[in-house]
């Protein structure tokens, strides 16, 4: 999808459709007098409130305006980004349904807007890109028509190209911040194909390759540890995991340097289980097949070290992906199997289905070869974390206030939101092992949190470190009216911490 600003007179501006965006205040403020100079019938205003994300499309009287259809796009009080992500991401969606191309958006009074929102102009532009593209993006690569590349493909049901319609002094700013929210939107869109790829499509090999190839287009190194590789460095968790699969284990390391000398050396570690199926532990058969999503951390991270590169942030990032999937067999840990893992501590694997917590136990611990100056983890570690949490916002821990609290501010601003779960001591007591150093379940209660001691225990305890469960986010469960799958939960939240530690 391409995106442009354009400061030609709102009547030339052509597309197949235009939206007006209002706030509740714009509706008697500057509604009439803009309706009058578009010839637009003022009717429609009496059955338009502005709430976030409404949309109505207007028939008759638009003769003085270049493009086909005109919409009214409601931004709420129009005193967030969050209000202006979610118009734009209606915005977007709406345009597909309508098989519509070419869309514009009338930005004319965005510096106005942005005090409000309290933002700068740039990151309201990237906002309303980046929820534009949110909104429009569709999973259809699997459809008919789309496999076989022999037969004439299905058009794609994408946005062509949004445009931003601002004020000549506001054109260089919106310019910057779209060319932003491009790469964010891209990234998150590759990290959401990623997850709505199935298991019989996604194999570890195949995340390592979707690394090899974003890094080869976009200038950082990507190293591939393969199965041989994984066992010389006796990554125990990774391969008791992968112990029942059909499918080896990859181990990706992804590498960005900036041009300079660093401000920072950065590790992001994102599980990158292919699917999950409990193994012997197996998981009850409904709603199985959601744990295609079980590699969203790594996705998120891929797309968040991308990013990085592509915005030439001056931060020494390291991506560290260990990925397999979980599957049941003869070959397969057994629950009460005693491994050792990558760091030397052994483990007591309880349960099979608590396996993110043992390919991230040697991520960790292989994590602090790079001395970085903060380690985060993204998992979709536990189903407690959404009881706990719901389906919109993450659980964090950290072992640093100061880490905690830049996390937290990121993702109130980036619109995905974190939550912070405490590391309390006197919750180790849940996970001693009589046999091994560490049991790798808690037992009844708390699960986010031992599953997050759990990790803690292969962490030098001076490294700054914070673990993000997402196992609610990252994934939308179907419900009626909205795009289910994939999210890309933790681009947007990485990038905008990057961004700020540099
Ligand atoms: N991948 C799951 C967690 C999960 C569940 C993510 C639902 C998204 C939606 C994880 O590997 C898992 O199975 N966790 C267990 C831990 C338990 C066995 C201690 C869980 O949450 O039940
Ligand atoms: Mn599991
Ligand atoms: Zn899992």
């Amino acid at each position: 999808m391409k995106i442009a600003v354009t400061t030609l007179d709102l009547l030339k501006v052509g597309a197949d459709l235009l939206a007006l965006p209002l706030s509740t205040a714009d509706l008697k403020k500057r509604a009439p007098a803009l309706f009058d100079s578009l010839g637009l019938d003022r009717q429609a205003l009496k059955d338009f409130k502005g709430d976030a994300g409404e949309f109505l499309l207007l028939y008759g009287g638009t003769v003085k305006c270049a493009a086909e259809r005109i919409a009214l796009l409601g931004t709420g009080e129009g005193s967030s980004l969050d209000e202006w992500r979610k118009a734009s991401a209606s915005l977007g969606a709406r345009a597909v349904d309508m098989k519509v191309r070419n869309i514009a958006i009338d930005c004319s009074t965005i510096e106005a807007d942005a005090v409000s929102a309290k933002e700068s102009v740039a990151g309201l532009a990237a906002a309303i890109a980046e929820g534009c593209m949110a909104g429009s993006y569709r999973f259809d690569r699997l459809k008919s028509g789309k496999l076989d590349k022999k037969k004439s493909p299905k058009k794609s049901q994408e946005l062509a190209s949004l445009l931003l319609r601002v004020e000549s002094a506001a054109c260089d700013a919106a310019k910057h911040g779209v060319l932003e929210g491009e790469i964010v939107a891209s990234c998150q869109k590759a990290a959401r194909d990623m997850v709505n790829l199935p298991g019989n499509y996604l194999q570890a090999e195949d995340i390592a390759k979707a690394a090899q190839e974003s890094g080869k287009k976009y200038g950082y190194n990507v190293t591939v540890l393969h199965k041989k590789d994984i066992e010389s460095l006796r990554m125990g968790g990774l391969l008791a995991v992968n112990q029942g699969s059909f499918h080896p284990p990859t181990f990706s390391v992804l590498e960005y340097k900036p041009k300079g000398k660093p401000k920072a050396v950065i590790a992001l570690v994102g599980k990158g289980v292919t699917f999950d199926s409990g193994g012997i532990s197996i998981k009850p058969s409904e709603n199985m097949g959601e744990m295609k999503s079980d590699m969203a951390g790594a996705a998120s991270v891929i797309g968040a070290v991308e990013a990085a590169a592509r915005l030439a942030l001056p931060l020494h990032i390291v991506g560290l992906i260990p990925a397999t999937d979980n599957m049941p067999d003869a070959t397969a840990q057994r629950p009460g199997d005693v491994i050792t893992t990558y760091s030397g501590i052994t483990v007591e694997v309880g349960n099979t289905d608590a396996e993110g917590r043992l390919i991230l136990a040697d991520a960790l611990s292989y994590a602090q070869k790079y001395k970085p100056d903060v380690i985060i983890d993204l998992a979709t570690l536990t189903g407690a974390c959404i009881v706990a949490l719901g389906y919109s916002v993450a659980g964090l821990f950290s072992n640093d206030d100061k880490l905690a609290d830049e996390i937290f501010q990121a993702g109130e601003h980036s619109g995905e939101k974190v939550w912070r779960l405490p590391l309390w001591e006197l919750y180790n007591e849940q996970i001693k092992s009589d046999v091994a150093d560490v049991h790798n379940t808690g037992g009844r209660g708390a699960g986010t949190i031992t599953a997050a001691k759990f990790l803690e225990k292969f962490i030098d305890g001076h490294k700054k470190w914070a673990h993000i469960d997402i196992a609610g986010p990252s994934f939308a469960p179907k419900s009626a009216g909205k795009v289910s799958g994939g999210t890309g939960f933790g681009v947007s939240l990485l990038v905008e911490l990057l961004k700020r530690w540099s």
